[in-house]
């Protein structure tokens, strides 16, 4: 894994946003795996300043979306369509029907997540997944437990992350306990994998999944076995890191071509 430490959550977004524009420039009919929260939100703005001021083109591109609540329709204002909708896919030209992401509402799940799946293979594989980092190492919404090798399905979520999640909601009680989300296995078959964390909360979720053993009880470490996986932080989720002296030399020998 790659593990890159910037002094903010703003300039880690922007190494974030060059690699996805530089994907959709080298190929216009790219497969993007998106993420939801605050984390990729500065990342999504810049896409979207690159979008209007240099012409980064999205009409070709086809996203998929990592996860949904299950029961809440698409435009509820705390749904991840919704979210989708207003941070980023509204203020680009991607095409509606390149949009994927998982139905909350749909009657048979089980056949919906199978659907989901065939259509990531049907699409030549997903070529760049971005991921934040749930403060429990969840990765989409597989929370802690969840099988390394599973696909997208139904989960539950733990009180913890209803708790973190509950802002949108405007309050704990009323976020689902059951969400749809691409499995762990899903997200290992993209070709590219950058995850994102900032902030001091993420810290200790970081260093499980950077530095800690290979366990389903921090899904972000089977990271560990990606062949391509980017960790792009910020000082504060950076604390709880043994090796940061290590990364930082690494990062800052880096030949010029392969910098962003
Ligand atoms: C949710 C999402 C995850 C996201 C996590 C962190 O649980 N399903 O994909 O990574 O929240 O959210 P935030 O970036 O707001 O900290």
């Amino acid at each position: 894994m790659e593990i890159i430490i910037q002094p903010t959550a703003d300039d880690a977004s922007m190494i974030a946003a060059r690699h996805v524009a530089r994907l959709v420039r080298d190929k216009p009919h790219a497969v993007l795996g998106l993420a939801t929260g605050s984390t990729p939100l500065p990342m999504y703005r810049e896409l979207v300043r690159m979008h209007k001021e240099q012409g980064l083109d999205f009409s070709g591109v086809t996203t998929f979306n990592l996860d949904e609540y299950v029961g809440l329709p698409p435009e509820h204002p705390a749904s991840y369509h919704a979210f989708m909708w207003e941070n980023f896919f509204g203020q680009i030209n991607v095409q509606r029907e390149r949009v994927h992401i998982p139905d909350g509402l749909s009657s048979h799940i089980p056949a919906f997540c199978r659907k989901y799946e065939e259509a990531i293979v049907a699409t030549g594989g997903i070529d760049l997944q971005v991921l934040g980092i749930g403060s429990d190492g969840h990765i989409g919404f597989n929370e802690p437990s969840s099988s390394l090798a599973s696909r997208t399905r139904i989960k539950t979520l733990t009180a913890e992350t209803r708790r973190d999640n509950a802002q949108a909601f405007g309050d704990a009680d009323k976020v689902p306990f059951h969400v749809v989300t691409m499995g762990v296995g899903t997200i290992m078959d993209a070709r590219h994998v950058i995850i994102l964390a900032f902030g001091d909360k993420k810290a200790e979720a970081i260093a499980g999944a950077v530095e800690g053993p290979i366990t389903a009880m921090n899904p972000a470490s089977i990271l560990q076995m990606h062949p391509v996986a980017t960790c792009i932080i910020d000082e504060g989720a950076a604390t709880k890191l043994a090796r940061t002296e290590y990364y930082r030399w690494v990062y800052d020998r880096k030949p010029d071509w392969q910098k962003l």
